[in-house]
């Protein structure tokens, strides 16, 4: 079988070739990595991640982190080698050939257009909250969730409100907003450190206890779908192709950032279950309820439930009103308001990015990789992106949303550790300025960390993504394998 390898010499050519302008330095590179971090996972998935793990969703917090930070290692490595636009994608073209990084590319669509959809329900609920608090405005239900939301709505119109949005800002250019990504996130990470100063204070004890109500099985359940609050840091080296000194800027941010977060997510956690408490909601034979289905809906419905963290929408604004703190839930619902946004900019443009590099090698058709002449950004492929994440966004549930964007963006860091590996055998004189350290223990931590947290996605996530990665495979071989730009070198 042909695997089509491309060598990371022939990517360097190819992207000096047709680039991007190099216009990203170090603090505007950690700033777009905090930007795409931070966001709905901690904002509002907290609720999902208690309801399956209790207060021991710390520990989900801490796993998921620990899978993360080696595989940022991996991704650092990669990216000081080969500083392109596409990542994974890019990456996996490198060790395994097309047919491989077609896959990846593919299951990074979930990563990228699926996580916009959800961050872009995450902001909604933020919107409807803070309309209903600041201006007593209540939005029926039917129009705030998607068809597919067990609580019963049809289309949530403040989610493909803010999807749009986004696609018009990056149409308009990157460097606008990235600075606009700069403000937001500085607000984004004020607003969180007035939780953890305004929440840890009031934390009990008991409220700790006990401390994993559904056992490890539900820490691990809860680390799969946390995983999400994550996702992003590799977007980072998605603008690598974009960035000057790539080779000493990328490993900075990578790293940089998920340091920022995790310390930011471990004090808001604490803060949240101490401050209120985080036991799930049973149902009346007293079986745990799975968040997002019919009965879990209903169930919190119950008056005495719709006291809990596990019932509430917005985690962060509904735990500081629940402790007296009615101004600064306001503050908080308004810089989630402001900054979500943020992460849906760098998922959608992690997004564009990858589809320009695909379209870029054949695999996509090549309208997709058309500049605007006066904007100079891919714009048809960020509209096409753009209406499909809106329309994502409208339809689907926010932790439905979120654990399939987790399985993609799992399958695809699998995949980066494992290359990262290969070519340390396979090229190992080649110059990484960044090296992962204690290789033997770092590497293969970071496969199987990922893999453990994808076989604790729910079944029906993994369904899915076996469903879309056979839909990939039909696509490659109809389409993509033909108009490869691998087969027209090789005529
Ligand atoms: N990590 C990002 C978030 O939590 C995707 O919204």
């Amino acid at each position: 079988m042909d695997w089509r390898i491309k060598s990371l010499d022939e990517i360097l050519a190819t992207a000096e070739r047709r680039s991007l302008p190099r216009s990203l330095g170090a603090a505007r590179l950690l700033m777009l990595g905090v930007g795409a971090v931070i966001g709905t996972g901690i904002f509002v998935l907290t609720a999902a991640a208690a309801q399956k793990a209790g207060p021991g969703m710390m520990l989900s917090f801490v796993i998921s982190g620990a899978v993360c930070a080696v595989t940022a290692l991996c991704y650092a490595e990669f990216s000081s080698m080969a500083p392109v636009a596409g990542s994974a994608y890019t990456y996996a073209y490198a060790v395994y050939g097309e047919i491989v990084a077609w896959l990846v590319g593919w299951a990074l669509i979930l990563e990228y257009a699926v996580a916009s959809s959800a961050v872009s329900v995450g902001w909604s609920n933020y919107f409807v909250g803070g309309a209903a608090r600041l201006f007593h405005i209540t939005i029926p239900v039917a129009l705030t969730k998607g068809y597919f939301a067990a609580s019963g709505g049809a289309v949530n119109l403040p989610a493909m409100f803010v999807a749009i949005s986004c696609t018009m800002l990056l149409v308009i250019g990157t460097r606008e907003s990235a600075t606009f990504n700069a403000i937001l996130v500085t607000i984004k990470l004020l607003a969180l450190a007035m939780f953890v100063v305004l929440a840890v204070p009031a934390a009990k004890s008991q409220n700790f206890q006990p401390l994993a109500p559904l056992g490890m099985s539900g820490v691990s359940a809860a680390a799969a779908s946390i995983f999400f609050a994550y996702a992003g840091f590799d977007a980072v080296s998605t603008a690598a192709e974009e960035t000057r000194n790539p080779q000493r800027n990328v490993p900075i941010a990578l790293i940089g950032s998920l340091v920022i977060c995790t310390v930011f997510y471990l004090l808001v956690a604490a803060g949240e279950i101490g401050a209120v408490g985080a036991q799930p909601v049973f149902g009346t034979g007293g079986e745990a309820l799975t968040p997002g289905t019919r009965t879990f809906a209903a169930t919190c419905l119950a008056s005495a439930n719709q006291a809990k963290l596990v019932c509430s929408d917005e985690a962060l604004a509904f735990v500081l009103n629940r402790i007296g703190h009615g101004v600064a839930a306001n503050v908080i619902g308004l810089a989630a308001f402001l900054s979500l946004p943020t992460v849906i900019l760098v998922m959608l443009y992690g997004q564009t990015r990858l589809f320009f590099s695909m379209s870029r090698d054949g695999l996509l058709p090549p309208l997709l990789c058309r500049i605007h002449t006066r904007y100079k950004t891919p714009h048809v492929v960020t509209m096409i992106t753009g209406c499909f994440v809106a329309l994502a966004a409208g339809l689907f549930p926010v932790g439905a949303l979120a654990d399939v964007a987790n399985s993609g963006t799992l399958f695809a860091f699998i995949t980066v550790s494992m290359g990262m590996m290969i070519l340390r055998l396979r090229d190992p004189t080649r110059i990484r300025s960044f090296r992962v350290p204690a290789i033997t223990i770092i590497g293969p931590l970071s496969v199987l960390g990922c893999a453990y947290l994808f076989w604790h996605l729910p079944l029906f996530t993994r369904t899915v993504f076996l469903a879309w990665t056979g839909a990939g495979l039909v696509i490659y071989m109809s389409y993509s394998y033909r108009r490869s730009a691998m087969t027209a070198e090789r005529k």
